[in-house]
């Protein structure tokens, strides 16, 4: 009788065991391929149906987070790299080669000898630093850089044309600029220029602007141009419209700058020829 009994009650037991079971595995099946990955997928911009193979592992990938998309156009910045081949030819240029492109292509808005007869608009050459002008002309090149008058100038010229110009640019120094020191109009003005501002995370003009003094290679002379040319250019970076400095260098100076601090800075480096 009681083995009966036993079997009885076992009966609904099982049933209801098995049925417990079915049930949970039907839930977490449920849940865990298509309900969550259909709602976190809908987040995350996917279709249910990607987003249900891709919780089966049949297509790689989960639905994560959107990511924030960029629409901002991509700008090119400079792509110059100073590797030793370039910086050899900067240093051994082909001087004729040079002279004859100076010549023949720039002479007419730069002058023969580098100087310009409207330097407010055509910058000098002579006194200013072959990795500088180098530089610029391999950024008008790419782009990275944007004048209308520079860009189509440049877009024949080879790297080693470039090279060669720049350096018989940079020959012409020693013929006509002799810097010398001045002192700033303003105090402040000295200060940002010979030790920066650190309370603005400011660092002193000098510590690149000067011969010597271990600034990246590309720095430019600054004394050789007119105050209008220097505050055009700071103006420049300032709103962002020149972007071509490494690292941001001079954009995140100019941007720290008053407009005023630009005039005197400009000012300041005019005079010192
Ligand atoms: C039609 C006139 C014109 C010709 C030709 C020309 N340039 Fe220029 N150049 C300009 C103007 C204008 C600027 C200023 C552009 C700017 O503000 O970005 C400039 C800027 C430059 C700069 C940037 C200087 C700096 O410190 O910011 C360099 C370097 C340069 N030119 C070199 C040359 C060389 C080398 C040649 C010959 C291969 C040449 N240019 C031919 C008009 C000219
Ligand atoms: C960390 C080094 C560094 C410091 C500090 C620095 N500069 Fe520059 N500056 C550069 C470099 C590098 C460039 C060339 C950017 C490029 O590649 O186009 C430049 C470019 C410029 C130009 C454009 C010149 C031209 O011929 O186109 C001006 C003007 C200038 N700097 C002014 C200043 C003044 C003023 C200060 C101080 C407030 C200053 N810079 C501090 C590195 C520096």
């Amino acid at each position: 009788m009681s083995e009966d009994v036993f079997r009885e009650i076992d009966r609904p037991w099982r049933l209801w065991a098995s049925a417990i079971v079915v049930g949970v595995l039907a839930f977490g099946c449920l849940s865990g391929f298509v309900i969550l990955p259909v709602i976190q997928g809908y987040q995350a911009g996917i279709d249910p149906y990607t987003a249900i193979c891709r919780s089966l592992g049949i297509l790689p990938g989960s639905p994560a987070a959107r990511q924030p998309v960029s629409t901002a156009p991509a700008a090119p910045v400079s792509q110059v790299s100073w590797g030793p081949s370039l910086i050899a030819r900067l240093n051994k240029p082909d001087a004729a080669r040079g002279q004859e492109i100076a010549a023949s292509v720039c002479a007419a808005c730069h002058g023969e000898k580098g100087l310009t007869a409207d330097p407010a608009q055509f910058p000098n050459m002579a006194g200013q630093s072959a990795f500088a002008i180098y530089k610029q002309l391999h950024d008008y090149k790419s782009g990275a850089r944007a004048n209308e008058i520079m860009q189509p100038v440049v877009a024949d010229l080879t790297d080693e044309q470039m090279a060669d110009v720049a350096a018989h640019f940079a020959a012409l120094q020693q013929a006509r600029w002799e810097q010398t020191w001045v002192r700033a109009a303003s105090p402040q003005v000295e200060t940002i220029v010979r030790t920066g501002d650190s309370a603005r995370g400011l660092p002193a003009c000098e510590s690149c602007h000067n011969p010597r003094s271990g600034g990246p290679i590309e720095t430019p002379v600054l004394f050789a141009q007119t105050k209008e040319y220097l505050a055009l250019q700071m103006q420049a970076f300032k709103s962002g419209s020149r972007k071509n400095d490494l690292y941001r260098r001079m954009r995140s100076i100019s941007e720290k700058l008053t407009d005023s601090e630009i005039d005197q800075l400009a000012q300041y480096y005019f005079e010192q020829r």
